[in-house]
């Protein structure tokens, strides 16, 4: 059994950090989304591994590298625009051969990995298993429309109209039979190939189809309310480990991870919540749910439930809440001369201002 990892697509979504950033390496607890999804791949004995990649192809790979940090094999293919998944399937035809594969979408996120779902497959295979998670909205993904015996009688891509609660998780398990399915259906309105229809395919076509429902934790971290969300989820598994300076003047609460080579001063650090190596934290409080990665100074600022990635600075902001900051950020406050803000944003920023 192999694997296919999707990691193209332009994360639309989470502009303005992906102008210049893969969504599938923004990271949740200072580590790639992708990377969860690459070691629950591993822990299900998989090795051989292919990721589609995209305009991000240089970022991703120096990211993984020939996979062998992660005990995998890992083969680039280069999908010249973001197709769909369906499309992503397609272009992995030589590598897939003949056997039996995960696809995997690498902005993904599951706790608890997909081990058992690989091994159920491996002793009762299919031409495909789905799976399946209740959401409380469904038109923002792929629904599945159950029959009165639990098997599947459809699928529809975020329908106006959901004909249930079942959202497609980003994770698949495919025979062969996948690859007639992706050369026989058409681009959708959106213009792209749609796993949705290759499994709507595989279905009309009388093929085995079935599915398994999954109650654990899953996200598609397409915009940054799902990192956040990702982030938080990652944090409350986090264990207390403090390696980095911390002086006498600073307090820390709960379980808190602070890399080597980060210094602490006069600060207040209630976890759960990770800083990253060679950060400098001083003067400055980081509340719950909150990453920050390698590098990044906070002076004079508070800080909870955000995401701030390497080499960005936070000096005399406070209170700064649900937040993205992308990489070497600079953040200060303007000199208090008038009650008006000044900005320079880039293009698709997206900004709340109370
Ligand atoms: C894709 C699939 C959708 C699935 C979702 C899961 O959506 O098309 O069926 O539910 O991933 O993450 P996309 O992320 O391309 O909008």
């Amino acid at each position: 059994m192999k694997a296919l990892v999707l990691s193209g697509g332009s994360g639309t979504r989470l502009r303005p950090i992906t102008h210049t950033s893969a969504k599938q390496l923004v990271p949740v607890g200072n580590k790639p989304v992708l990377f969860y999804g690459l070691e629950a791949i591993a822990e299900a004995g998989i090795t051989e591994v292919g990721i589609v990649v995209g305009e991000t192809a240089a970022e991703i790979e120096r990211a993984v590298g020939d996979g062998s940090r992660f005990g995998l094999r890992v083969t680039y293919l280069r999908q010249e625009a973001p197709l769909g998944l369906a499309h992503g399937v397609l272009i992995a035809r030589e590598f897939l051969g003949e056997d039996d594969f995960l696809l995997f979408l690498g902005d993904n996120f599951i706790v608890g990995g997909v081990s058992g779902v690989v091994s159920g497959f491996r002793a009762d295979p299919c031409d495909a298993r789905l799976l399946l998670t209740q959401v409380p909205d469904p038109s923002r993904f792929g629904v599945a429309e159950l029959g009165p015996d639990g098997r599947i009688i459809g699928i529809e891509e975020k329908p106006r109209r959901p004909r249930s609660d079942l959202a497609l998780v980003g994770v698949y398990l495919f025979g062969p039979a996948v690859h007639r399915a992706v050369r026989a259906i058409a681009p959708s309105a959106r213009g792209e190939l749609e796993i949705s229809d290759a499994i709507q395919w595989l279905l009309d076509e009388g093929l085995d189809v079935r599915s398994t429902t999954i109650t654990g934790y899953w996200k598609d971290t397409g915009d940054v309310d799902d990192m956040l969300e990702a982030n938080r989820t990652v944090l409350e598994g986090l264990e207390h480990k403090v390696e980095g300076d911390v002086d006498a003047d600073t307090e820390i609460i709960g379980r808190v991870r602070i890399a080597a080579g980060a210094i602490v001063k006069g600060s207040r650090i209630v976890g759960p919540a990770i800083i990253g190596a060679d950060a400098r934290i001083v003067g400055s409080y980081v509340g719950p749910f909150t990453s920050i990665a390698d590098g990044v100074r906070l002076e004079d600022s508070e800080i909870e439930y955000s995401i701030v990635l390497d080499g960005s600075s936070i000096q005399g902001v406070r209170p700064i809440e649900a937040s993205l900051v992308g990489r070497a950020v600079e953040v200060t406050p303007a000199a208090r001369t008038r009650a008006a803000h000044r900005l320079v944003l880039g293009d698709y920023s997206r900004v709340r201002i109370s």
